[in-house]
């Protein structure tokens, strides 16, 4: 196991009716902005109790902030924060609302180009205080300090990462998903599975914990994927959808161990070029990384096969390429396409995104294993 250091300090509230528990969470003299999404919010009853919940509270509100959240619209309500001497984020909604506030939250406290701290991985900057309301199951943005934002103009979507953006609190009641379309519980069951998979799915690294930590996280998702696509209302699948989600990307199976990244950095220049949901280039790029990656991880695939999919007969070639397969399956299984032809990707965007990660000098994967010739070897094997 890995040296670590560990520290989340997100309050967690789950459960059905937490929302009215934002009357004493929220400070009682903040200057409260609540940001939004494209106005789910106003048709699955959320809206209304938050505003009765922080009915006693000076909030001002911004709605509008759209999947792959973009910089421009984010830069329109810094000014707004600023205007109104906001001194406390809320964001209501799913992973792009969540992380386009963190990147609010950081604005407002930096000099200059806010797009500088996008493309300067690793700051550390003190940012306004954030908290949540979850309403998709994806991410885990709800309990970690990453965030992902979009410059349409220039075709570009980037990470950072601050630790002052972990949300002071995030509320998740799985009653808040019921609402969500079918799309976007593929998008976020997937999302989850690659999450856990980028940082189990590298070298033996002897974490026993964090192995079977991971391979719960996979395994339940697997159990309730069918239920969820069949009913969706049903309130214990979804607390368990909730829970892994947030379990797969707060830091805890990171402990200690390697992590990957590859195919979620791919897959965010797919979004970037082509506007694809970021669950579904997970999906594409995966089974990619896994086969073309798979000499450097031989031993986690074997036990990937074993343990999580069941395959214990035939060759460890044989184990490796069943999981792949099943690992595909799985993803087609939730209604989603997972060859860049069914989307009408080609040569083009595979030497594009070669391209720009060889101009950036990027070396992604564990170790930097993935070099920009590999990545098209990647996009090729997922043609
Ligand atoms: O905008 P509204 O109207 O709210 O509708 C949203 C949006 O259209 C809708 N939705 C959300 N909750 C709903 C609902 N519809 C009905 N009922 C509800 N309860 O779902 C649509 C997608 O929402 P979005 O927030 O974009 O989805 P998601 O949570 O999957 O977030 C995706 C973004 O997060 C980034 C992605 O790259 C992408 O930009 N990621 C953030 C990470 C992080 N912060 O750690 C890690 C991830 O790997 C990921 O990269
Ligand atoms: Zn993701």
């Amino acid at each position: 196991m890995q040296n670590f250091t560990f520290q989340n300090p997100t309050k967690l509230v789950f459960g059905k009716g937490e929302i009215a528990r934002l009357a004493k969470l929220v400070p009682a003299d903040a200057k409260v902005m609540m940001t939004y999404g494209g106005g789910s919010i106003f048709k699955n009853g959320i809206y209304e109790q938050v505003k009765e919940a922080l009915v006693n509270h000076n909030v001002t509100e911004f709605g509008g902030i759209e999947p792959n959240p973009e910089y421009n619209t984010l830069m329109r309500c810094v000014v707004e924060c600023k205007s109104k001497g906001v001194d406390f984020l809320l964001a209501v909604g799913g992973g792009s609302v969540i992380d386009g506030t963190k990147f609010i939250a950081t604005a407002l406290k930096w000099e200059g180009d806010p797009w500088e701290f996008m493309i300067k991985p690793g700051i550390t900057h003190s940012a306004v205080p954030l908290a949540s309301v979850l309403t998709l199951p994806a991410t885990g943005s709800e309990m970690n300090n990453g965030a992902v934002v979009s410059r349409r103009e220039r075709n570009e979507k980037f990470a950072f990462h601050n630790p002052a953006c972990f949300p002071v609190f995030s509320i998740l009641d799985p009653t808040a998903i019921y609402s969500l379309p079918a799309k976007q519980v593929a998008n976020g069951i997937i999302d989850t599975f690659a999450h856990t998979l980028e940082q189990y799915l590298t070298f033996d690294n002897k974490a026993l914990i964090q192995d079977y930590w991971a391979e719960g996280i996979l395994k339940t998702l697997i159990e309730i994927a069918p239920k969820l696509m069949e009913n969706q209302q049903d309130y214990d699948t979804c607390a368990n959808f909730m829970y892994a989600a947030t379990m797969g990307l707060n830091g805890f199976i990171a402990m200690g161990v390697a992590q990957d990244w590859a195919t979620h950095m791919i897959g965010h220049e797919l979004t970037a070029l082509h506007g694809l949901d970021h669950g579904v280039t997970l999906a594409i790029v995966h089974p990619g990384v896994m086969s073309v990656m798979r000499e450097a991880k031989w031993t986690k695939l074997v036990q990937y096969a074993e343990r999580v999919f069941g395959i214990t007969k035939g060759t460890d070639l044989e184990k490796i390429e069943g999981a792949i397969n099943a690992t595909e399956q799985f993803y087609r299984s939730l209604g989603v396409a997972t060859r860049l032809g069914e989307h009408n990707i080609g040569e083009a965007t595979i030497a594009e995104i070669v391209r720009r990660f060889t101009e950036r000098g990027a070396l992604l994967g564990e170790g930097g294993i993935v070099t920009p010739e590999k990545v098209g070897e990647i996009l090729n094997r997922v043609k």
